[in-house]
């Protein structure tokens, strides 16, 4: 019965069309975000940012689900109602961010390591309470040329993300595992493809031996990209191929769904790469998008903080979401990028 409840959300998230909304940025993030439109971070501003994504007229087509951050999952709409009862109404399943961020892996330098694992049962109690019906922890592996990541250093992380899989999953919550192979960096292609592939096969093991069932999560990873300093740059239907090839080797069939990240692609490029993984041979999961930036930069660049946007944000908000809707069942063409 959990088990079956766990599958049902997993399988909502990423029905047809849809993929997830994530708008999970703690507030050093979000504060980053909104220097970029000159927008303080007040309490006030992020939810009325918030606000406006989260009631946008249709969004609930394409989006299945939606990453909170604490602050948000306990604030309201003006007239007063919560995020969470908003979104669940409207058909979107609420879901939270519970790591605590990527913290220096103590005797292994440049390597990071998530913490959040201490009182993490309590507060998914709490979130539960709240409305979260599913979850998302970040694990942040970076590449250098000097033997980094380390076999230890990935074996940590995934440490990480099944213990906090399995707190997940003992309650009832569905979890998102995201090991995020970093972009930054001059790393080609096909280091990315070696290191993301090393991580997930540490990352289905540690889950397999914490008991974790794979039809009750999402994996959320990287795309295989060469590093934004790489001077060799990919094509588009490289890196769909590179991708692919990795997951079909290291990601079980039980899972329901796969949901990148975007990791500073721009918009249109996080939508053509996830089109093109569509379009390339069938796969045994759904394939879509859990996208921050690539939903949120040409929003924020729209809004600028002023009411006055508000409905220009809105449509530049709902196209994206309706670009990738199409991308994630391979439907979609770079020339609707011109197209109102
Ligand atoms: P980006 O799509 O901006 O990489 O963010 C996704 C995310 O949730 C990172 O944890």
């Amino acid at each position: 019965m959990a088990k079956d409840n766990l599958w049902s959300v997993a399988k909502a998230i990423v029905a047809k069309q849809k993929g997830v909304l994530a708008a999970d940025e703690s507030n050093p993030t979000i504060q980053k975000r909104f220097d970029t439109i000159n927008v303080t971070s007040t309490e006030e501003n992020r939810r009325r940012y918030r606000e406006i994504l989260f009631t946008t007229k249709d969004i609930e087509r394409y989006i299945g689900g939606v990453i909170l951050f604490d602050e948000t999952l306990r604030q309201t709409t003006q007239d007063g109602t919560p995020f969470a009862e908003l979104l669940s109404s409207r058909g979107i399943v609420p879901g939270i961010k519970v790591d605590k961020g990527a913290k220096a892996l103590a005797l292994h330098p440049e390597e990071k390591i998530t913490e959040g694992l201490d009182g993490l049962r309590e507060r998914l109690v709490e979130y539960k309470q709240l409305g979260a019906k599913f979850a998302k922890w970040r694990a942040v592996i970076e590449i250098d040329d000097r033997d980094i990541p380390t076999t230890f250093g990935i074996r940590a992380n995934a440490h990480g993300l099944a213990r906090y899989a399995a707190l997940c999953q003992e309650l009832g919550i569905v979890p998102i595992v995201e090991p995020e192979v970093l972009m930054d960096g001059a790393h080609d292609i096909e280091r990315c493809e070696e290191v993301t592939s090393r991580v997930l096969e540490a990352v289905f093991t540690e889950l397999d031996a914490h008991r974790v069932l794979f039809e009750g999560m999402l994996l959320k990873p990287n795309m295989v990209i060469a590093g934004m300093k790489c001077a060799r740059q990919e094509s588009v239907q490289r890196v769909a191929e590179a991708t692919l090839r990795c997951l079909t080797r290291y990601v079980p069939a039980a899972i329901p769904g796969i949901v990148f990240l975007s990791g500073g692609q721009s918009a249109a490029d996080a939508t053509d790469h996830l089109n093109a993984i569509n379009r390339t041979s069938p796969h045994p999961w759904q394939v879509s998008f859990s996208y921050g930036r690539a939903l949120q930069a040409p929003v924020l660049a729209a809004w600028k903080g002023q009411e006055s946007n508000v409905a220009a944000a809105q449509k530049t908000f709902l196209k994206r979401c309706r670009l990738n809707g199409l991308a994630r069942d391979g439907k979609y063409d770079r020339a609707m990028e011109a197209a109102e």
